[in-house]
């Protein structure tokens, strides 16, 4: 592979450097394009631009490859929870016994948050989007906690770090049960992160709530396959509004906003309106020729994705832990699990499917787990979110910490008025 490429454009002949990295695409590197010839390269999506290093997560979309700081996410899954894999994001290296007993009791001591943010809530419409709520109260806690904002600082962002990690699922369970009119439950420290998630969730204060071990152990291997995903649109969201200096959760609520959107993680919650929407079996093949149809904005949710172009690892996963979470509730025969299965097994036997290497993603089977656990719909990616926090919290901290680190500032292709001169009113 030769360590620089040439580019010729008119009398110029341009040397890029070549950049290697342990795995995956090498880079050219045009730092200085714009210096040497005056112009800019042009890629809006990203699609074939490589935003920054990172040693964190990396994905092979032709292989269905997810690697955590080089561990594959099959076995995370398996064999792993996702607090260990908070700390292998976060530290770079799996814990040790003693790490991780130290690392989990630090998160459970931080999941309160300061009592005076449960009167914040109160100034939403109780049917406002959870999502909504999330933004809101995550931006919030910026201005709770002026003692961790300091990012120049290793040990305030560490204590940043672990406060987020903490208490996005606090502030998640608030949300929904605000949204649903029941009174906020505390997190509980004898429960562990995931069990004191569903408590937050589905507690009351009439009577005890026993967690089903099986939803916790379903739930946690979800939380661990939502963790991180390289440069998504709500980490690249993340390490912008990070690369000004802002404060690390004004920056998570940025972050969260961007989620929402119905093509990243918003699929979830649309996906399932989908699967509702279609119904029966009978249904699929009228909306896979919606699907098909370029005059029709209808599209498959829950399928496709910029850098799987094969089956996406995480949606395997997904498809037998709700299959698990369905057995162990009793649900039989779900309709929406039997046209998910009928509609995947058709979308990857469809020649435009095929060609144009459309998988489900792992928003597809979630909506399903989900909402068998009980969760509604406007949860699904309040729970992404949840999950995400680790992995926006990582990349954040690498980006800082990055001595080469400046602000994102990208151009731009200009095809605006050239200068014109002012017309006064009296003459329009
Ligand atoms: C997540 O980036 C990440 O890593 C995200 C994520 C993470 O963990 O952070 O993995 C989480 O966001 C998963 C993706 C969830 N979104 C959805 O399921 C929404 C439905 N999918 C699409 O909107 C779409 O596939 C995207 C947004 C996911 C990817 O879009 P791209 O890469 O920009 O691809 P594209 O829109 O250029 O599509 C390529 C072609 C197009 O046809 P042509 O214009 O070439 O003729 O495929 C078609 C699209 O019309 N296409 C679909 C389709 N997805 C793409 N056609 C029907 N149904 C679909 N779902």
């Amino acid at each position: 592979m030769p360590d620089s490429g040439t580019l010729k454009y008119g009398d110029k002949t341009i040397e890029l450097p070549v950049r290697k990295g342990s795995i995956g695409p090498s880079v050219l590197d045009i730092q200085k394009l714009y210096g040497q010839t005056h112009m800019f390269t042009y890629d809006p999506g990203f699609t074939s631009t490589a935003a920054c290093e990172s040693k964190i997560t990396y994905i092979d979309g032709d292989e269905g490859v997810l690697l955590y700081r080089g561990y594959p996410i099959e076995q995370l899954a398996e064999h792993g929870d996702f607090l260990e894999t908070c700390y292998l994001l976060l530290h770079g290296e799996l814990p040790t016994k003693a790490q991780k007993d130290d690392f989990d009791l630090r998160v459970t001591r931080h999941t309160m948050i300061h009592e005076q943010m449960a009167r914040f809530f109160q100034g939403f419409r109780r049917d406002a989007h959870p999502m909504a709520v999330m933004v809101g109260s995550v931006g919030a806690l910026s201005a709770f906690y002026h003692d961790s904002t300091d990012i120049s600082d290793p040990t305030q962002r560490m204590i940043a770090s672990m406060r987020m990690i903490a208490k996005i699922p606090t502030l998640a369970a608030m949300a929904y049960k605000y949204h649903v009119g029941q009174p906020f439950v505390y997190p509980k420290n004898a429960l562990d992160y995931t069990s004191n998630f569903l408590n937050m969730c589905f507690a009351v204060p009439c009577e005890e709530y026993k967690v089903s071990p099986v939803l916790a152990r379903a739930l946690d291997r979800i939380f661990i396959l939502h963790a991180d995903h390289e440069q998504n649109a709500s980490t690249s969201t993340v390490r912008l509004a990070g690369s000004s200096g802002a404060n690390p959760f004004a920056c998570i609520a940025a972050g969260i906003a961007c989620l929402w959107g119905p093509a990243h993680g918003g699929a979830n919650e649309a996906a399932l309106k989908m699967l509702a929407e279609i119904g029966t079996v009978e249904n699929i093949p009228k909306y896979i020729a919606k699907a098909k149809d370029k005059n029709d904005p209808f599209r498959l949710m829950g399928f496709g994705h910029r850098v799987y172009k094969n089956y996406d690892p995480r949606a395997k996963i997904m498809q037998k832990t709700a299959h698990e979470v369905l057995t162990e509730l009793g649900v039989k025969d779900d309709p929406m699990l039997e046209v998910a299965v009928e509609l995947e097994r058709i979308a990857l036997h469809d020649e435009y499917f095929v060609e144009k290497k459309l998988y489900p993603n792992i928003d597809f089977y979630s909506g399903i787990t989900l909402k068998a656990m009980g969760f509604p719909t406007s949860m699904f990616t309040v729970l992404f979110a949840v999950a995400r926090t680790v992995g926006w919290i990582a990349q954040w901290r690498e980006m800082i910490e990055d001595p080469h680190q400046k602000i994102g500032r990208p151009r731009q292709l200009y095809t605006g008025y050239p200068r014109r001169e002012f017309v006064p009113l009296s003459q329009r």
